[in-house]
């Protein structure tokens, strides 16, 4: 009893014991979390450039036994192909994204079809293709998911810039020499990105001073609003515009009329 009255009064209190250990344990904690965190991003940045590298490195496979025959070994042409050194990662996307690469025959154009890679393959030959020089990027998917541009501003933009050679909406066209401007009824938005961004072949590049991301974007919304709505009713007539459809009525309202009038005569007699 007296010793511990004693102790009270001659050493710290209870609780200075106690705060004591909760600010040790507060800065060692910290200090830990503190370090873990650090050496946690310093991980996850080496795992993320070490995974790069190995998409690189598998693109360079790939290319190698792909792709080397036409655009050479280190991707510097060849005759039989340009050299795609800074055509950049969004080139390599649609190209090969869409089938057109690896070109299957010499034609007037490379021919859709169907893609023999799978998405990984692609990021990585595109990954590695953007590894020999700058060029234009993969978009992100904000702006090409179609889902929050203006279409009636897309629609604008696309009679001026597109319909000449693509239709008004999108049907396509042939253009000189064998080579013709694809329908767009199925491309998805990332394509009609890259497409413009790229110029491929016969078609014109529209960089960000021509088209601004934001245009672009509302180009695609429109086109997706086209792919969704098809023609309300009706013979479309291949949407070619105001002279197919002058002709259809001259040739066949004109032909009823006169055939119903025939009809109408051959009765009364
Ligand atoms: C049979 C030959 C051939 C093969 C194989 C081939 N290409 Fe091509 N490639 C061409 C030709 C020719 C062009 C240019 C004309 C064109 O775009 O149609 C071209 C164009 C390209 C372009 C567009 C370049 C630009 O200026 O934007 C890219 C990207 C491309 N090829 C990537 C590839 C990749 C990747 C592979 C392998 C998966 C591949 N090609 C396989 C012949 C070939
Ligand atoms: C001078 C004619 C011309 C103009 C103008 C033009 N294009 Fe093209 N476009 C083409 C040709 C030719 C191709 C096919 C290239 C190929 O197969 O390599 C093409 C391909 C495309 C493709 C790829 C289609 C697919 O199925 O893979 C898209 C998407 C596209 N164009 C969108 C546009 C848009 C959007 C515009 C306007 C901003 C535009 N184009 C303006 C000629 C044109």
């Amino acid at each position: 009893m007296f010793n511990r009255t004693k102790s009270k009064k001659g050493r710290r209190s209870p609780m200075a014991t106690v705060s004591l250990i909760v600010v040790g344990l507060m800065t060692t904690g910290g200090a830990y979390a503190l370090f873990s965190s650090t050496a946690n991003a310093d991980d996850s940045t080496s795992t993320v450039a070490a995974s790069s590298q190995s998409n690189v490195n598998e693109g360079e496979k790939l290319f190698a036994s792909n792709c080397a025959t036409c655009h050479g070994l280190s991707a510097q042409g060849t005759s039989e192909g340009p050299s795609l050194i800074g055509v950049g990662a969004a080139s390599v996307d649609f190209q090969v994204g869409t089938g057109r690469m690896p070109m299957a025959a010499q034609g007037p154009q490379a021919e859709e079809k169907p893609a023999q890679f799978t998405d990984e393959q692609v990021d990585a030959l595109a990954e590695y293709v953007a590894s020999l020089g700058p060029g234009p990027e993969v978009p992100s998917t904000d702006l090409t998911n179609g889902a929050d541009g203006d279409a009636a501003e897309g629609a604008e933009l696309f009679r001026i810039n597109c319909a000449m050679c693509h239709n008004v909406a999108g049907a396509g066209g042939a253009l000189t020499e064998g080579k013709y401007a694809p329908n767009l009824e199925t491309v998805s938005g990332k394509h009609i990105y890259e497409a413009m961004l790229t110029g491929p072949q016969n078609m014109p590049v529209f960089n960000d001073l021509n088209l601004t991301p934001e245009q672009k974007a509302d180009i695609i919304t429109y086109l997706k609003y086209v792919q969704d709505n098809k023609s309300p009713g009706g013979f479309a007539l291949g949407s070619l515009g105001p002279v197919a459809e002058g002709l259809f009525i001259w040739i066949f309202g004109l032909g009823a009329v006169v055939a119903m009038t025939v009809w109408l005569t051959a009765k009364s007699n």
